[in-house]
């Protein structure tokens, strides 16, 4: 006697009665890159297909989202001025704070959530503030606090802040919540590695550390227990999401907070995971398509309820085709 498994496999209609898990489009998160100036969409080169956008151009960008049926976008401000205290970061007329007023303005049914992070905006390229040449994690969260008010006075309707401070999530949610931002949730990267995965993004955010690595915040690769120490402190912390980043060499985390944990779960399909695969298509090696919704598929049977990936638009379109 054995068991004949290829029974439930014998035709399509067969293999979609039974399948397990399906991407939606209401899964996916786009990350956005805004930056000052007109005129400016300007591809970045190691992530063909993604793009800096000025305002004056961001309108059509996000008319394309919408009308593919993408429910939520991730902001990111490239600013033009830096300093060793990220001060655009927090400015009510900073750069990410205007294009979250225009998103708004456009699309009020986005979801819009904002990258609360100082490195974009450092001189120094750091998540934090440089106290004798360490990252000092209070002081920073002061600035992070301050960041996140000011996005969310702008109209985000999410904060994710992705600095890896202790005690972040504490100091945003009671920040929020003395602004008046009770109903804002925080969607916080609970569990992010020092992963060489984010070389494209560091290009793209113009966000490469000056000195060092970011190896005293974010988690080391190796590790596994400490990230239930991670997402179990924020979800003390009040944390309504819980992400982990980056996504692909790290399915077992995305399983191992799924099972761990209540809060929606987000993996973040990072910038050299997109990198990746758009290199190896474009060089004709993989098919891009399959190889994408392949791996999609993967993050959501590894227990992920939300994706957040440069590949939404590109999903979202072969998912409208099939
Ligand atoms: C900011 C931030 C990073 C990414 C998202 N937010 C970079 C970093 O920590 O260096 C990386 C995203 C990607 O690679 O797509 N802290």
């Amino acid at each position: 006697m054995f068991q004949r498994h290829r029974r439930l496999r014998s035709s399509a209609a067969m293999r979609n009665m039974i399948r397990e898990n399906q991407l939606r489009v209401e899964d996916f998160i786009y990350p956005l890159f805004v930056v000052e100036g007109e005129g400016v969409k300007e591809e970045i080169s190691s992530m063909p297909g993604v793009y800096h956008y000025s305002l004056d151009l961001l309108r059509e960008e996000i008319e394309e989202v919408v009308s593919l049926g993408i429910q939520s976008v991730m902001m990111f401000g490239v600013p033009e001025h830096k300093d060793e205290v990220g001060s655009e970061a927090y400015n009510d007329n900073g750069i990410v704070q205007q294009a979250i007023r225009k998103v708004k303005e456009w699309a009020p049914q986005l979801v819009v959530i904002a990258d609360t992070c100082l490195c974009q905006y450092t001189d120094h390229g750091h998540c934090g503030v440089i106290c004798d040449g360490e990252v000092d994690n209070d002081p920073s969260l002061e600035l992070l606090v301050k960041t996140a008010v000011s996005q969310a006075k702008a109209g985000a309707d999410v904060i994710a802040p992705s600095n890896m401070m202790d005690g972040f999530v504490a100091a945003i949610r009671q920040g929020l919540d003395e602004a008046g931002f009770s109903q804002i949730p925080v969607m916080s990267y609970a569990v992010k590695y020092a992963s060489a995965f984010y070389g494209p993004f560091r290009e793209a955010a113009h966000s490469t550390p000056q000195f060092g690595d970011r190896k005293t915040y974010q988690m080391d690769p190796a590790n596994k227990r400490e990230a239930l120490r991670e997402a179990a402190s924020d979800v003390e912390e009040g944390a309504d999401f819980l992400m982990v980043k980056p996504a692909m060499a790290y399915m077992d985390i995305i399983s191992l907070v799924r099972d761990n944990f209540n809060l929606p779960v987000v993996a973040y399909n990072v910038s050299g995971e997109y990198a990746m695969i758009k290199a190896a298509a474009l060089n004709g090696w993989i098919d891009e398509r399959a190889v994408t919704l392949e791996m999609l598929t993967g993050f959501k049977r590894a227990g992920a309820d939300l994706i957040l990936t440069y590949f939404s638009k590109d999903a979202a379109r072969w998912l409208k085709e099939q």
